[in-house]
Formats: C-alpha cells, sequence, structure tokens
C-alpha cells in the first residue's frame, strides 16, 4: 500500500507532519507496510521550477493507494491553473466528503452555549468535477464566462455515493440545489431524486441560499446533504463555523480506486512560520483516511485522543490555548499510544462510516 504526502505550503508543513508521526505510529506497530512517498507540489515548487505540479507528480499520485495532502498557497498568475481542480479531475476524485461533527466538549471549551453538540452531525457531499468548476472559460476584457456542465452520469454517481452514506446513518438524503433558477440544476436534482428512490433512500430537497441559513440556525435538521461544486465548497466551509474552528475541519476526496484527505483550511500564509496552526483539522483527515481504509478501530482511538486533547485544552490559540502545533500533535500521540496500550476502543456510534 502506498500513501503520498504533500505537505505543500505554509501551514500544509507544519500540520501535516503532526499527522504523519500519528500514521508512523500504527505503521510501525502492526506492521502495515505502508509506504510513504513524499510529493512536492505547489507555490514552492512553482518557484523554484516554473511548474507547481507535473506531468510525473500526476503519474505518481496515481499509483498511490491514498493521499494525504497539507494545503497550497494559490499562485497569483494568469497563467496558473489550479493544483487541487487538476488533482481531483486526473485522479477522477469525484466526491468531496466533509463531515460537519464537532469534537465532543468543544462547545465547552469555546463557551458556545446557543448550539447543542448533539444537533449537530451532518455529511456534506460535494460532486467534484463538474458543476461551475468545469474549467470551461473564456475569459475577455469585457465579457467573461464560465460554463456550469452537469451530467446525469456524474449526478447518479455522486447521488448513489451519498446514499451509501445515508445507508448506515439515517437513511435520509438532502439534495440541495438553485433549480428555481439555474435550469442545469434541475437535471441535478431530477437524478438525485431518481438516485435516491431506486435505492430506498428518502430524499428531500432544499434551494441552497435557505440551506445555508438553515446550516447555522437549524443544523439538526440535516443528515446527509448532496450538493453540486460551488455551493458545496461554500456551504461545506460555512458548515466549518459549527466546529469551532477552520482549524478543525477535515475532508475526504473520494474515487473509485483511490481518495486524497485533507484539512478544509487553507496555507493561512498569516500565521504559517509561527507554530501556531492547530494540526487538528489534519490529524482528523488522516482519521477518515483510517476510516476509509477499513481500520476502524484506528480511526476511533485518534478521534479519542483528539477529544481528550480538547478536554484537557491542550489546543492551539484559534481555539483560545497557549499551546504549539507541535505541542497539540505530541499530546494527541501521546494519548493515541496510551489508548492503544489500553486496548481502548469505544465504539462510537456518533463516529462517521466515512
Ligand atoms: P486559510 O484557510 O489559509 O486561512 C483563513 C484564516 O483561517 C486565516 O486567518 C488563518 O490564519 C486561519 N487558519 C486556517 N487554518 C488554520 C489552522 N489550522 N489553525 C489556525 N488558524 C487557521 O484561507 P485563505 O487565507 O483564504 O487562503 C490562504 C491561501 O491558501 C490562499 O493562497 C488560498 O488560495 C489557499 N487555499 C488553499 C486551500 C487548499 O490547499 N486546499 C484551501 C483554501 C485556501
Ligand atoms: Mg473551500
Amino acid at each position: 500500500m502506498k500513501t503520498a504526502i504533500i505537505e505543500g505550503d505554509g501551514i500544509g508543513k507544519e500540520v501535516i507532519p503532526e499527522a504523519v508521526t500519528i500514521l508512523d505510529y500504527f505503521n510501525e506497530t502492526y506492521d502495515w507496510g505502508i509506504e510513504k512517498i513524499y510529493v512536492d507540489v505547489g507555490l514552492g515548487k512553482w518557484e523554484r521550477t516554473g511548474a507547481a505540479i507535473t506531468d510525473e507528480d500526476i503519474a505518481l499520485l496515481k499509483s498511490c493507494d491514498s493521499i494525504l495532502f497539507g494545503a497550497i498557497t494559490t499562485v497569483n498568475d494568469p497563467s496558473y491553473k489550479s493544483v487541487l481542480l487538476r488533482i481531483r479531475k486526473e485522479l477522477d476524485l469525484y466526491a468531496n466528503v466533509r463531515p460537519i461533527l464537532p469534537i465532543s466538549g468543544i462547545y465547552k471549551l469555546l463557551n458556545i452555549r446557543d448550539q447543542k453538540e448533539a444537533d449537530v452531525n451532518m455529511i456534506i457531499v460535494r460532486e467534484n468535477t463538474e458543476g461551475l468548476y468545469s474549467g470551461i472559460e473564456e475569459i475577455g476584457d469585457e465579457k467573461s464566462t464560465t460554463t456550469r456542465v452537469i451530467t446525469q452520469k456524474a449526478s447518479a454517481r455522486i447521488a448513489s455515493f451519498a446514499c451509501g452514506l445515508a445507508f448506515g446513518r439515517k437513511n435520509s438524503l438532502t439534495v440541495v440545489h438553485k433549480s428555481n433558477v439555474l435550469k442545469s440544476d434541475k437535471l441535478f436534482l431530477d437524478t438525485c431524486r431518481q438516485t435516491a428512490e431506486s435505492k430506498g433512500v428518502a430524499v428531500s430537497d432544499k434551494l441552497a441560499d435557505i440551506f445555508a441559513y438553515d446550516l447555522i440556525m437549524a443544523p439538526q435538521k440535516y443528515d446527509v446533504v448532496v450538493t453540486t461544486n460551488l455551493f458545496g465548497d461554500i456551504l461545506s466551509d460555512l458548515g466549518a463555523v459549527l466546529l469551532g474552528s477552520i482549524g478543525l475541519a477535515p475532508s475526504a476526496n473520494i474515487g473509485d480506486k483511490q481518495a486524497f484527505f485533507e484539512p478544509v483550511h487553507g496555507s493561512a500564509p498569516d500565521i504559517a512560520g509561527q507554530g501556531v496552526a492547530n494540526p487538528i483539522a489534519a490529524i482528523l483527515s488522516l482519521k477518515m483516511m483510517f476510516d476509509w481504509m477499513g481500520k476502524k478501530r484506528e480511526a476511533c482511538l485518534v478521534s479519542r485522543a483528539v477529544a481528550a486533547a480538547v478536554h484537557d485544552e491542550v489546543v492551539t490559540p484559534d481555539l483560545g490555548g497557549k499551546y504549539s502545533t507541535k505541542e497539540v500533535g505530541n499530546f494527541i500521540l501521546s494519548k493515541v499510544r496510551q489508548l492503544d496500550a489500553a486496548s481502548f476502543c469505544l465504539e462510537d456510534p456518533e463516529d462517521l462510516p466515512v
């Protein structure tokens, strides 16, 4: 089994090593035989070589089973094409999965009183290959257009994936769209509906704008949500508000053969190099990788260790703490070791079936 490690730029270089030490611990302790392959892409590479990612990098990534990714800084150059979009497209990682599940104890730590953790437990599934991120654009001085592509095939595929998650949960799916204005979304909505009905999953739908309101005001209404590319991008970042910090939000990009795991946040140039970035989003992205690999016990141990850091207030400044990235990472690793040594694994029914 091969896992590519892409630290990327800025805080990607600080948070990914904290996740990798946990991967190393399990890999060595249980002889998993995971071969780590470091791949360099992003702004740093662009500055050194003129290319943020090469065809060879893509070929190397295609040869790996999974990818753990930090963040990259977007290059401000008209000739620059998004590295992430290229990876997602070329590897056909069609399902972007973003769990909105607060860490146990986080609302107490942050003194959030008007929201209950028990009310927030949803997964936003975003179609990752088309929509407004089709890459089909005509850019002019007076008029620029971007083509929004919705196909029945991709809509059925993402709906089917979302239904797979719904089966392990409440067997209900909400389709988020804007078909009242965007006629292309009628095809998305109809296809998702038909797919869910054919699989016996209860299906409802919501316009994207009112869903944004509900997401914050009434998150308890939702369980598994499926939506198109741009809406999913924005709404899942908004959903991260419910987690308490963007530094706590993990995500996965899943294809039929491979999967790519990354924190939702970017390279955070404003705090990069200071050693204060929250490593938990990266560590929970590794947890999602363990789930995807079928290593449910280890995934559970990681969640427990993260919750222990929150409980003991061993957290970075974004959560009001005084600890560094390394100190939080070391604490979580020590808890993982401790729980593992005690053969501890509570089956957490709230845990994610990703
Ligand atoms: P950002 O997510 O990097 O930062 C937004 C704010 O959240 C900043 O104030 C930052 O300090 C804070 N923050 C982010 N992650 C944190 C963490 N782990 N711990 C503590 N605080 C954290 O988004 P921004 O500033 O819009 O983008 C910066 C660069 O990152 C841009 O070049 C952008 O294109 C890129 N980016 C890359 C992404 C990726 O590689 N997946 C995703 C989003 C942005
Ligand atoms: Mg985003």
